[in-house]
């Protein structure tokens, strides 16, 4: 195998090795049902292995079935994930023993595709590409569910940098045209594609994502009491939800406390906010004078380079993220402090867009001008419309190969159970501009 193949197969382990540490529990934890809004972790495991099986050996590699009558009850849009523990899913260890012989002809298939030919899913290796983001992507979602689980000493916790707070509060970004979206990142969605040109008016964006000191303003100053800064359909949810707070946050007299995977502990003031949903972030913005910046906001302030007229996979350029540029890839189970990453900063100097928390935007989900679905319509294009809305950046939580300044992340604006804050964003007034 070349070095190109060397690097997915090492990508390979790496990601599965991931996925076997999230369910390296007792087996009642994978099977039991944590919440509604997730699958018992036991479906997500055999998951990821069905859809390497579809993906890898039978569409890329012409590989027989090894399992054909377990497709169904591992398809996500036949079964809501409410649904999944009344299915006759495999249970642990016949989980792990599937995914491992998919896993063993893999590699076969690795060797003899030609990434320079002309099958699209060969090409670049893309068809690797979706299955190790579609596992990374998993196994995030296998951390929000140990997250609501609230079993303590699951989930490994490790060292981040300290915080910063030297820079200014907010960014001035020129008005000006910006290439959005991508036609060169080889593992990048069809809903990434394809690159276009968007032409913005100047605004403002907060150097950094909103902290839970100033989050915790908003609460005390009776923000979730006040429908003004709420829209309607928000005002309902923070009623019906009876919200006071993030999810996992508590009050002990004068001290905010969360439970952070099964362990309490005083709310870091110093931290992004996290565990908030698009109402919340929407609604602290208003608050606060400002307001969520747009999609297209959020990818210019990120990756463009104004100087180069070009745009950068990662805000400090194309070079792969290292430990002292984000806090990514599960490095700790929670977001760095504030001003941790100045090496990371975009070449307009916002810092911690990758990483840490996934941003809400403003924008709702939906395809770019020219937009192709590919591989398939249930990745994107099924979900475009007015149901969800945008994130951006990636988390603590995910890992550098599903993440980059063109990835676009969608839920619904209700949800919290992910690792999500947001950044503020306003117009410039005509005399800034
Ligand atoms: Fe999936």
């Amino acid at each position: 195998m070349n070095d190109f193949k060397e690097r997915i197969a090492a990508e390979l382990v790496a990601v599965r090795n991931r996925s076997l540490a999230y369910t390296e529990a007792e087996d009642d934890l994978l099977v039991r049902q944590h919440s509604p809004l997730m699958s018992p972790l036991v479906w997500d495991l055999a998951h990821v292995g069905n859809y390497e099986e579809l993906w890898v050996l039978r569409e890329a590699g012409g590989i027989t079935p090894l399992r054909p009558e377990i497709d169904d009850l591992y398809d996500a849009f036949k079964h809501p994930r409410k649904d999944r523990p009344s299915l006759p899913i495999l249970g642990p260890g016949e989980a792990r023993h599937y995914i491992g012989g998919v896993r063993g002809r893999v590699l076969d298939v690795l060797d003899a595709i030609d990434p320079d030919g002309p099958d699209p899913l060969h090409r670049d290796a893309f068809v690797f590409g979706l299955v190790i983001q579609h596992e990374h992507q998993h196994d995030e979602t296998m951390l929000a569910t140990l997250q609501l689980s609230r079993e303590p000493g699951l989930v490994r916790d490790g060292d981040l940098p300290p915080g910063g707070s030297a820079g200014a509060e907010e960014v001035f970004v020129p008005a000006g045209p910006f290439l959005m979206g991508t036609g060169t990142q080889p593992w990048a969605y069809d809903n990434e594609r394809p690159a276009h040109r968007v032409d913005l008016p100047a605004y403002w964006i907060d150097r950094l994502p909103v902290g839970n000191l100033a989050y915790a303003a908003f609460i005390d100053d009776g923000g979730y009491d006040d429908p003004r800064w709420w829209t309607p359909e928000g005002w309902h949810w923070r009623q019906e939800s009876h919200a006071r707070a993030p999810l996992f946050w508590t009050r002990d007299g004068g001290t905010w406390w969360r439970t952070r995977f099964g362990r309490p502990e005083p709310v870091p003031m110093d931290e992004p906010v996290q565990h908030v949903c698009w109402y919340e972030a929407d609604a602290y913005a208003r608050w606060a004078g400002r307001r969520l910046p747009t999609e297209a906001e959020w990818e210019k302030a990120c990756g463009w380079d104004p100087s180069a007229g070009r745009a950068r996979k990662y805000p400090w350029g194309d070079d792969d993220p290292g430990p002292g540029r984000a806090n990514l890839g599960h490095r700790a189970a929670r977001p760095a402090p504030l001003g941790a990453f100045p090496a990371g900063a975009s070449a307009y100097g916002v810092e911690q867009m990758i990483g840490d928390v996934w941003e809400w935007t403003a924008s709702l989900f939906l395809p770019y001008p020219g937009f192709r679905s590919f591989p398939y319509r249930e990745y994107s294009e099924v979900f475009f419309g007015k149901d969800y809305r945008v994130l951006r950046g990636g988390s603590w939580a995910a890992d550098p190969a599903a993440v980059r300044t063109t990835f676009r992340n969608w839920d619904h604006p209700i949800r919290r159970q992910i690792f999500s804050g947001f950044r503020c964003a306003r117009s410039a007034t005509p005399e800034q501009a």
